[in-house]
């Protein structure tokens, strides 16, 4: 029995959550998509991809993309994203991002 509570509790913790990111190489959230990320503010390779879309459910996030790889360099903040699909055209070369859940950054 208490074993059985500890594994759900693991797996309901590793459960991929149903919002996320998702980034693709065309223009236009298509060619080759990424992988989905959680929008937990971690930081994630941008490498290559050139539109993303934010959690599908249409709640607000806010993705911060960053000139340097590692989220390091110029930052950029795209607040309001709520599952539309944006296009990332900074004039310069976004290597890397963070998602977070909510309005603003
Ligand atoms: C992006 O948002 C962060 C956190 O609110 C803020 O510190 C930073 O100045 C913003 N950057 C730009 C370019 O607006």
């Amino acid at each position: 029995m208490r074993l059985s509570i500890a594994l759900s509790a693991l797996s309901a913790l590793l459960a991929v959550p149903a919002y996320g990111f998702q980034a693709f190489s065309g223009n236009a959230c298509d060619g080759a998509a990424g992988a989905v990320v959680p929008c937990d503010g971690s930081c994630h390779a941008f490498d290559n991809r050139h539109s993303f879309r934010a959690d599908p459910s249409g709640n607000a996030h806010c993705v911060a993309f960053f000139v340097g790889p590692s989220c390091t360099g110029q930052r950029f903040n795209f607040t309001g994203q709520a599952g539309q699909c944006t296009n990332v055209n900074t004039g310069t070369n976004i290597r890397s991002f963070r998602c977070f859940s909510g309005g603003g950054c």
